[in-house]
């Protein structure tokens, strides 16, 4: 029967559909809603540009089960404070796009760190874990649902709506409490006070909270009320996320007048990424695995899941570098090897850019974590790099040439446009003194 499939996938829009209307009736105008879902008229005059979302690859929702990118650096806690008005007028918005093992955390952390900053890391994984919990089901027409709900999610979170996060959060926050949010620990501004009154140590003084972990325990629930208000406290907002596939993605954001929404293209040599995630999720990667400690690569290998990655950067990257009039001051693409080579250049780069002023706190963290240090502990697997610059490449002694080879030949334009060198052979492969990072400048275009 001809028509059945569109039953099929109008039957599962229809079901995501609800669950969505159901988390937004609270405050949404039925037209924006439609408009969110996709399904508002074609040529109404609001902007609803959704489009294919087939790109939220299983390992988001691994990543974020797994808790493992990152252990973020103490987090000294600053005094009490009192809270000025919110004033729309100067804030910047931040978005990290980036996807999973490219560095985002450690970007991330550039933002974190800064007093003036409310930062959250990964708050769509909640949209994605509602909308989307069996990763089985991969249609775009859910997808697209998943992509505007995590866009409405975004206004919301910038504009420090941070009810709109606890309709996504299971079970759902009692009184504006939760102990759920997905990564709490890694948000400076959660973990310290006025939001945590960490209990007071032996001489009477907050207690500094050495990771996330200790957040958690010690802080108890998060006061969500209390995290909206210290948000409109602060200057800016960041948000981290690896679930938006495009800048495409986002560009009613970009074009809200009233945002002034600024985004960092977060971009990582795709054999890198490749490598780094063979370590980290290990089941969604198994044939990788299987390839490089056999030699063969398995037949059923899932492909897509690198060419993926570098059809997102590359339709990203071209839009960013075409320079369209709706990016002007509002993107700018950052390779992480070069921000793993040079971090205080390229933070300095960052912050002018956005037009901040770049706090000694970011600087200090920078230093102390970026050198190659030798206190490293087991746990710190997952951090974000010490002696960075030589674990961007080091890809090169993880993957066999094979696999390189086969990479790089699905990425190839993106490592052209992007100035990776390709390798033709495994000596140049393992000549670690001879970088495959070529020089290049991206300038933001104003
Ligand atoms: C929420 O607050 C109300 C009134 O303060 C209280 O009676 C109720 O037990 C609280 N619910 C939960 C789940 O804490
Ligand atoms: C949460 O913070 C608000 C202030 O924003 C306060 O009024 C409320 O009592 C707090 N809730 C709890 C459970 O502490
Ligand atoms: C940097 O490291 C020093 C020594 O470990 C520590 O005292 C300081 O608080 C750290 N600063 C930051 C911003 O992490
Ligand atoms: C490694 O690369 C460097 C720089 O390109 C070159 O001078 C050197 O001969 C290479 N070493 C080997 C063993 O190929």
């Amino acid at each position: 029967m001809q028509c059945s499939w569109k039953s099929v996938v109008l039957l599962a829009l229809a079901s995501i559909a609800i669950q969505y209307t159901a988390i937004r009736t609270f405050s949404t105008k039925p037209l924006s809603l439609l408009c969110s879902v996709g399904l508002a008229p074609t040529g109404h005059a609001v902007n609803c540009s959704l489009r294919d979302l087939s790109r939220l690859g299983q390992e988001t929702l691994e990543a974020s089960d797994q808790g493992c990118e990152e252990i973020p650096s103490p987090t000294p806690s600053s005094p009490s404070v009192s809270l000025p008005p919110f004033n729309a007028s100067k804030r910047t918005h931040i978005l990290i796009l980036a996807t999973t093992r490219s560095g985002s955390s450690f970007v991330g952390q550039l933002f974190n760190q800064h007093p003036e900053v409310f930062y959250l890391f990964e708050p769509l994984y909640h949209v994605q874990l509602a909308l989307l919990p069996r990763l089985a089901q991969r249609n775009l027409a859910e997808r697209r649902v998943m992509l505007g709900a995590a866009r409405d999610l975004l206004r919301s979170l910038y504009h420090c709506h941070l009810n709109s996060l606890e309709n996504y959060i299971r079970p759902r926050p009692a009184n504006h409490s939760t102990d759920k949010l997905f990564r709490r620990g890694a948000s400076r501004s959660l973990c310290t006070p006025p939001v945590c009154e960490a209990p007071l140590g032996r001489e009477g003084q907050t207690l500094v909270l050495a990771d996330e972990g200790e957040c958690v325990r010690r802080c108890g629930p998060l006061n969500v009320s209390l995290a909206a208000d210290v948000c409109r406290a602060k200057r800016h907002a960041a948000i981290k996320t690896v679930r938006i596939p495009q800048i495409s993605d986002l560009r009613a954001l970009i074009e809200d007048p009233r945002l002034n929404l600024k985004v960092v293209q977060l971009v990582r040599d795709p054999r890198g990424i490749l490598a780094s995630r063979i370590e980290t999720f290990r089941d969604t990667y198994r044939l990788w695995r299987l390839w490089r400690a056999t030699g063969r690569r398995p037949h059923n290998l899932d492909l897509g899941q690198i060419n993926t990655v570098c059809e997102d950067f590359l339709r990203s990257v071209s839009a960013g570098l075409a320079k369209p009039a709706w990016l002007r001051g509002r993107y700018i693409l950052l390779r992480y090897e070069d921000l793993a080579r040079f971090p205080l250049q390229k933070a300095r780069e960052l912050y002018s850019f956005l037009g901040l002023d770049m706090d000694h706190s970011v600087e200090d963290w920078i230093i102390n974590n970026t050198r190659g240090s030798s206190d490293l502990s087991s746990r710190q697997k997952f951090t974000t790099v010490r002696d960075s610059a030589a674990n961007a490449e080091n890809w090169r002694v993880k993957l066999s040439f094979d696999m390189v080879v086969y990479t790089q030949t699905a990425c190839q334009p993106l490592l052209e446009l992007l100035g990776y060198k390709t390798v033709f052979h495994p000596r140049e492969l393992r000549n670690l003194s001879h970088s495959l990072v070529e020089d290049r400048t991206f300038l933001p275009f104003f």
